[in-house]
């Protein structure tokens, strides 16, 4: 099939013996927003690094941009973009400023934006004259954002790309995200920030020591979308609550009941958060 930009199949990788990634399968298509959600030391880490060409794999079969990274060219190099979640802090001790180092990393592309174009991406303008080494902790990442997507990479690989984000940032690079995929770009997203997988991708594996748990659309993972809803209101001798498969009908008999506005009348239906710990095994 030609629509897969990912594909992988039982990928493996040991660090001193151990297996940090233990048999990962995985397909993500052309166009989409695929994000790999896991606690730390899951495996989320070294499966992109060695998607992208950084890490060497044990076991399976690797195929991005229908090529095995390991042993990938300059091209192919040059049609992914890549956010790592620790970046080599050399812009510490640089005197460049933050349009010297999005320039310089636009030249190893053949077609790439005008760096000033990627700055405003990232919400950066205002400090495109500054030196690297003097942007906050927040600022230092939208410049690795920056220096990933400067290329017009057809890929994009995002290994927690929002840590240290404010909220407003935050939006701002939802957005971001939102107008690369509808441009056509792919994107393989980390995040420990389940709404920000829930709000941006099509897609999300859990990862739990080395394995995919579930794969599946944020919506209807863990059977959110058939599992039962809590319905809870504040009655006369105080709160409620009761779980049902018919809330509907629940809410139908309160409005009768109180004849009119329930007061404080919610319901819930378990949140991507709530699935995810229960995958992975965390007692919520
Ligand atoms: N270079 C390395 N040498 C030895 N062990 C490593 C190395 N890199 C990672 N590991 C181990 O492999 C496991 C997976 O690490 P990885 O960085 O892929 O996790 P992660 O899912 O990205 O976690 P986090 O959410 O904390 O970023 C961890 O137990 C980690 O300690
Ligand atoms: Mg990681």
């Amino acid at each position: 099939m030609t629509d897969a930009a990912i594909r992988v199949t039982g990928l493996r990788k040991l660090y001193q013996g151990r297996p940090a990634v233990d048999g990962v399968d995985l397909e993500v298509h052309r166009g989409e927003v695929f994000s790999l959600l896991g606690p730390n030391g899951a495996g989320k880490s070294t499966t992109v690094e060695i998607l992208e060409g950084f890490r060497r794999r044990d076991g399976g079969d690797v195929r991005v941009l229908g090529t095995d990274p390991a042993h990938a060219d300059a091209a192919w190099k040059a049609r992914i973009g890549i956010v790592l979640q620790r970046v080599d802090d050399l812009a510490q001790s640089s005197e460049l400023t933050v349009r010297e180092w999005v320039g310089s990393m636009a030249a190893y592309f053949p077609d790439p934006r005008p760096p000033d174009e990627a700055i405003e991406m990232v919400g950066l303008t205002g400090k495109r004259d500054a030196r690297a080494s003097s942007l906050s902790g927040g600022q230092r990442r939208r410049l690795d954002v920056a220096l990933g997507i400067v290329g017009r990479p057809e890929l994009l690989f995002l290994d927690e790309p929002t840590t240290g984000f404010d909220p407003e940032a935050r939006r701002q690079f939802w957005g971001l995200i939102q107008g690369l995929a509808e441009a056509g770009t792919t994107i393989l997203l980390t995040t420990h920030y389940l709404d920000e997988a829930e709000h941006l991708a099509d897609r999300v594996a859990v990862i739990s020591a080395g394995r995919i748990v579930e794969v599946g659309p944020p919506a209807t993972l863990g059977g959110r979308a058939h599992a039962a809803a809590t319905v809870r209101w504040l009655d006369r001798d105080g709160p409620r609550a009761v779980t049902t498969d018919v809330p509907t009908q629940v809410v139908r008999e309160l409005a009768a009941r109180f004849d009119g506005e329930v007061p404080e009348l919610v319901v819930e239906r378990p949140s991507l958060e709530d699935v995810y710990l229960r995958m992975i095994g965390s007692p919520a």
